[in-house]
């Protein structure tokens, strides 16, 4: 020991600029892991929120195959949530004290659908696009917040938020397979009524 060693300093020495360098990438970090709290709490909303709407989305569903998809999101949803805990609890957060005007936003699209009342296919094939710009937007979400976990060292909390985002992926990936044959029944219900009503119109002026 030569008794300057640096990393045994107790005290930055301003004018060290090794010191300096480390006092910087400090905030630096100070600041990216605030960003990485702030955007799981906003996750964490967007995750209570969907829980609540997707039983609403599930009972407006009419195609078994979207209503059954809908409500194994929900499953899934729930362990969304159950993960976002326990990784505030090891960084002793707490989850809420954030609301996701974004989630709300998506979600307050679908439920004016619904309210619409249209067709079955429509307001299927509706619930699909309204349903993929969710996970798309949780998509984003989970990304950024696995990539600050990795730069901030949170291996656990790394692991957990990607096993989340690839169930967002897989659910993504499942509501465009759906949306293949029902946008198409969609389709083809607004050829049937269009024709439906011009054979009316044609009727009323004979
Ligand atoms: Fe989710």
């Amino acid at each position: 020991m030569n008794g300057f060693s640096v990393e045994a300093s107790p005290k930055p020495i301003p004018s060290c600029p090794l010191c300096q360098i480390r006092k910087e990438s400090g905030r630096k970090e100070d600041s990216l892991k605030e960003l990485f709290i702030e955007k799981l709490k906003d996750l964490y909303s967007a995750e209570t929120q969907l829980v609540k709407a997707l039983p609403k989305m599930a009972k407006a569903a009419t195609n078994s195959d979207l209503r059954a998809g809908f409500e194994e999101h929900l499953k899934q949803t729930e362990g969304h949530v159950g993960r976002l805990e326990k990784i505030m609890k090891s960084l002793d957060e707490s989850p809420k004290g954030k609301k996701c005007k974004g989630m709300e936003g998506l979600i307050k699209e679908g439920a004016e659908l619904i309210e619409e009342d249209p067709g079955d296919e429509e307001l299927d094939a509706g619930l699909i696009s309204a349903a993929q710009r969710v996970e798309h937007y949780e998509m984003a979400g989970y990304g950024c917040v696995a990539t600050y976990a990795k730069l901030l060292g949170e291996d656990q909390a790394e692991t957990l938020l990607r096993q989340t985002l690839d169930e967002e992926k897989e659910t993504d990936k499942k509501l465009t397979q759906l949306a293949q044959h029902i946008n198409v029944e969609a389709m083809n219900s607004e050829g049937t009524e269009a024709a439906t009503s011009q054979m009316k119109s044609r009727a009323a002026r004979a």
